[in-house]
């Protein structure tokens, strides 16, 4: 988003008239910002064998997978109703993984025969595995490093009490299991967390990674999963990506000559490749002077953008319809029946009824994590790319609520 002459614009489009066209609360998604996003990384890493699989749990408008797959992105999915979404977007099976955290087998079969391959984080399915395919599948390891990372506990998946992944002590039991059913182990994979701050924690667990894939022999892949940090707000800290790329390039350059093989590293992103590229249009329904706090409630809330309410998280909110420097403190809230906060203690241009507010950081795990809460309907989404606007998702109406429930005539007498 930038402002020119007291506007606020993504590309040529004036926000405002946005809002106006499409109405609000709407999603807007600037498909110039992912293009960016996935430059930088392959830059990054330009000095290796490097493959994005964008984890499209982040947001899976199929539209936005279309892109990703324009831009030479692969995918990372965890359901078999998201490998349906990348198929639609028409990516081809051998470019998805399925990454399995605790799925029945039902879906490890149906992503085999979809020609996807699979990332299998615990002994059970992977011996369940070894009995139907033994070495007729490839199949990916995912391991718990043991390692701290993440912004929130909610979102902090590599610790050694998390319930993800095979724990790194178990490697005996992952090599029994090899050796028992032939298993051809073509992959190690990892995900810390999300949000993660420091950058020397993707290093550290590299290194973790290394050294326990030194046990498998016949090794294509190593996937260290995503998590790298976005900034929410000015000067908030983000993952120095040219800095990682050249550190985390060195450590898997010396680790395929030890290996004595090139081999491919894979990363999960979700928010490094959406996150800022998205807007949550909303317009102000009213603004409550409280004795001591001023609310702005808008037509959006925990239905819509639940990662304030669910993760604490920051979300910058600017009033496009008027960019005054005369600030005034609000709270930002939305309009569901709880406690529903989207923004505390802020600074904002002078508010009243109807002006437009953009919530930012809004396209990775808003739309995919919105719900029909209070029966509220879920946005429309909007593309910007390359100046062209596109209309990707309708608004819902009450009939798509309606749809799938079956209606019952009670004839009781009373
Ligand atoms: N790979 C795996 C196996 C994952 O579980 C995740 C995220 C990712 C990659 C992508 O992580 P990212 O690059 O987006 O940080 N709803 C939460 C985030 C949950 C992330 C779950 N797994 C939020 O809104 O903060």
């Amino acid at each position: 988003m930038i402002l020119k002459n007291n506007e606020y614009f993504i590309q040529d489009f004036k926000i405002s008239d946005l809002a106006i066209e499409y109405g609000s609360p709407l999603y807007v998604y600037d498909g110039n910002v992912i293009e960016e996003k996935v430059r930088r990384l392959k830059n990054a890493f330009s000095e290796i064998n490097m493959k994005i699989k964008y984890a499209c749990k982040a947001n899976t408008n199929i539209s936005i997978l279309k892109l990703m797959k324009n831009l030479g992105v692969e995918l990372d999915v965890v359901s078999p109703q998201e490998l349906q979404l990348g198929l639609i977007a028409g990516f081809l099976p051998d470019n998805i993984t399925f990454t399995s955290s605790g799925v029945g087998f039902d879906e490890i079969e149906d992503s085999v025969e979809n020609g996807v391959i699979v990332n299998i984080d615990n002994l059970p399915t992977l011996e369940k595995f070894g009995k139907k395919y033994g070495n007729s599948q490839p199949v990916l390891i995912r391991i718990r490093p043991n390692v701290e990372g993440g912004g929130n506990q909610k979102i902090s998946t590599g610790h050694k009490d998390s319930k993800f992944g095979i724990a790194i002590e178990q490697v005996d039991q992952i090599l029994a299991l090899q050796q028992k059913y032939d298993l051809n182990i073509v992959g190690i994979h990892q995900h810390t967390g999300s949000d993660i701050k420091d950058g020397s924690t993707f290093v550290e667990v590299a290194n973790v990674v290394f050294e326990f894939a030194k046990s498998f022999k016949n090794l294509k892949y190593i996937d260290l999963g995503g998590g790298f940090k976005v900034p929410y707000k000015k000067g908030d800290h983000e993952t120095d990506m040219e800095d990682l790329g050249e550190k985390l390039s060195a450590a898997f350059k010396k680790f395929c000559e030890e290996y004595g093989k090139d081999l491919e590293l894979w990363f999960e992103p979700g928010k490094y490749l959406v996150s800022e590229c998205g807007i949550l249009l909303a317009t102000a329904n009213v603004v409550k002077e409280n004795p001591g706090k001023t609310l702005i409630g808008l037509n959006t809330g925990l239905n819509h953008l639940i990662r304030p309410m669910m993760y604490d998280a920051y979300h910058k909110v600017i009033n496009v319809s008027n960019t005054s420097e005369n600030l005034q403190k609000y709270n930002v809230v939305g309009y569901i029946c709880e406690t529903d906060d989207i923004a505390k203690d802020r600074s904002l241009s002078a508010a009243s009824d109807g002006d437009i507010f953009a919530i930012l950081n809004a396209g990775a795990y808003g739309f995919t994590m919105a719900s029909n809460y209070n029966s509220r309907l879920k946005p429309a989404e909007v593309l910007i790319y390359k100046n062209q606007k596109y209309l990707i998702r309708e608004r819902q109406t009450l009939q798509d609520i309606i749809n799938k429930q079956i209606l019952i005539d009670f004839n009781y007498e009373t």
